[in-house]
């Protein structure tokens, strides 16, 4: 076992103190290392490090040590994870069990749940409703918007703050004046409620609607250019809109958003607007929508970003602005005269949002957002995802009954595996081997298009959480 540093610290501390039961999984050992000598470890799989302590008589000696269940040439470099041990700390979700359902929901850190309850606090101590409270929670709406913006390479004024994802893809597709004979074009790797919202369209206007198979470019020799040929090839003289994801989330392909906003404004006879669910992007790919040229691109806080459920976000590229009529309408959709009446629309995305929100869960996602800035920027908590995505994509794929769904390295932190049986993937071992990791600690999910296991690493996942999920599946599918 290798002592990384000795942390000289010479009291007797008891290791309980040191790795807390409640960071999970410990192993002890006592062994005895001469006469009267005795030398303990403890070792935290969730923490990916280890304690030791040594001592002879009154003389006790705790280290710092690389637990040896890891591989040392994937984690040789102990200082980042150790950052990342303390950094991880603040999600008390990640405490206790291996997670990986961020493409589900991410953990909130402290300071965003705190955020909920400081919030409150103060509304309820200043109003509930005063002058000074309404302005209040109005300026936190318009810092949301900011940091919104800043994340996403766009001026705060093209946001609409909403509740989810799916109510801002509503918000285009029900805005927009379609006619009967119009078509809109989805990839085949769409949400089922944002099918369900396109077929209803469809029914109540007229319009016609087709799929084109996206799900197949990603193991193609260049999938960015198969996934634009694709819709090049699917788009018709009718089409007035695009509906794809920006991360598949069942392949977590990325598509390649800037080309296809182009192909869909170059279309003949005439252009064609595109509308992008960024579920799995925002807060994982580092953004600048403005350059993409998409026209509209709805998230959500819970996800990646790691806020409270309850509230995401709209982007409308300013040109698209006056192409959107506002379905739902309120209080806060509206600019009034002196006399408090309603003469027209808010010159901004606020057209969009409609009324009385949970505000501090706008304080939250703040705070969330602050809270991953401090660890990194985009570009870098991005290409730790990608590092974390493809070691776990390798380990899968050296395992003889698990074949990950991409045949070439993720650009992504959403990663699909198949367990196979007698060479072909068997969705009943996909839902025994995620109900036996979950009831281990380690949390999943199955799809069921294509049915597959689906694992997810966020920036601040660790090496030892590859590893252990890799032992764990295997544990699962020998019995
Ligand atoms: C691609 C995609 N779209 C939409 C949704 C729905 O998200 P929300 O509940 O924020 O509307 C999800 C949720 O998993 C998703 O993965």
């Amino acid at each position: 076992m290798d002592v990384s540093g000795a942390l000289g610290i010479t009291q007797d501390i008891a290791l309980s103190e040191v790795i807390p039961q409640s960071l999970g999984k410990r192993q002890y050992r006592r062994t005895p290392s001469s006469q009267g000598a005795y030398r303990e470890t403890t070792e935290s799989p969730q923490m990916g490090i280890g304690f030791s302590r040594e001592g002879e008589g009154d003389r006790v000696e705790l280290a710092l040590f690389q637990p040896c269940f890891m591989n040392t040439a994937k984690t040789a470099d102990l200082s980042p994870r150790t950052d990342l041990v303390h950094y991880r700390q603040q999600f008390p979700a990640l405490a206790a069990k291996h997670y990986f359902n961020y493409g589900g929901q991410g953990p909130m850190p402290e300071a965003a749940i705190a955020a909920l309850e400081t919030t409150q606090r103060q509304i309820q101590q200043q109003g509930p409703f005063s002058n000074q409270v309404n302005r209040w929670l109005g300026q936190l709406g318009a810092d949301l918007r900011q940091s919104l913006g800043s994340e996403l390479g766009v001026g705060a004024d093209t946001l609409t703050l909403t509740e989810n994802v799916t109510v801002g893809c509503n918000i285009p597709l029900w805005g927009l004046d379609w006619q009967a004979g119009d078509h809109i074009l989805m990839g085949d790797c769409e949400h089922p409620g944002i099918i369900a919202t396109v077929q209803e369209i469809g029914r109540r206007f007229g319009v016609s609607v087709s799929t084109c198979p996206l799900m197949a470019t990603v193991n193609q020799a260049d999938p960015d250019q198969a996934a634009v040929d694709v819709i090049a090839a699917h788009l018709q003289p009718q089409t007035r809109l695009v509906v794809v994801s920006h991360i598949l989330w069942n392949t977590g392909q990325v598509l390649p958003l800037t080309a296809i906003a182009d192909l869909c404004h170059h279309h003949q006879p005439r252009s064609v607007l595109l509308l992008a669910d960024a579920a799995q992007s925002v807060g994982m790919l580092p953004l600048n929508l403005e350059e993409t040229g998409v026209d509209f691109y709805a998230f959500t806080g819970h996800k990646w970003l790691c806020g409270p459920a309850g509230v995401g976000g709209l982007y409308i590229a300013p040109a698209a602005l006056d192409q959107v009529r506002p379905t739902f309408i309120g209080w806060r959709s509206v600019t009034n005269d002196s006399s408090g009446h309603p003469i027209g629309f808010q010159p901004n995305g606020q057209q969009y949002e409609v009324a009385t929100s949970d505000y501090p869960l706008y304080a939250s996602l703040n705070s969330a957002i602050a809270t991953h800035a401090e660890w990194g920027n985009p570009q870098e908590r991005y290409q730790r995802i990608c590092q974390l995505s493809q070691t776990l994509w390798q380990r899968l794929g050296e395992q003889p009954n698990l074949r990950p769904l991409r045949t070439t390295p993720p650009d992504s932190g959403l990663i699909s595996f198949e367990v196979l049986d007698n060479g072909e993937p068997s969705p009943a071992l996909h839902k025994h081997l995620v109900n036996q990791l979950e009831a281990q600690g380690s949390l999943l999910r199955t799809l069921l298009y294509p049915n597959c296991v689906r694992a997810c690493l966020h920036y601040f996942s660790l090496e030892t959480e590859i590893e252990a999920l890799v032992a764990e599946i295997q544990e699962v599918l020998a019995v």
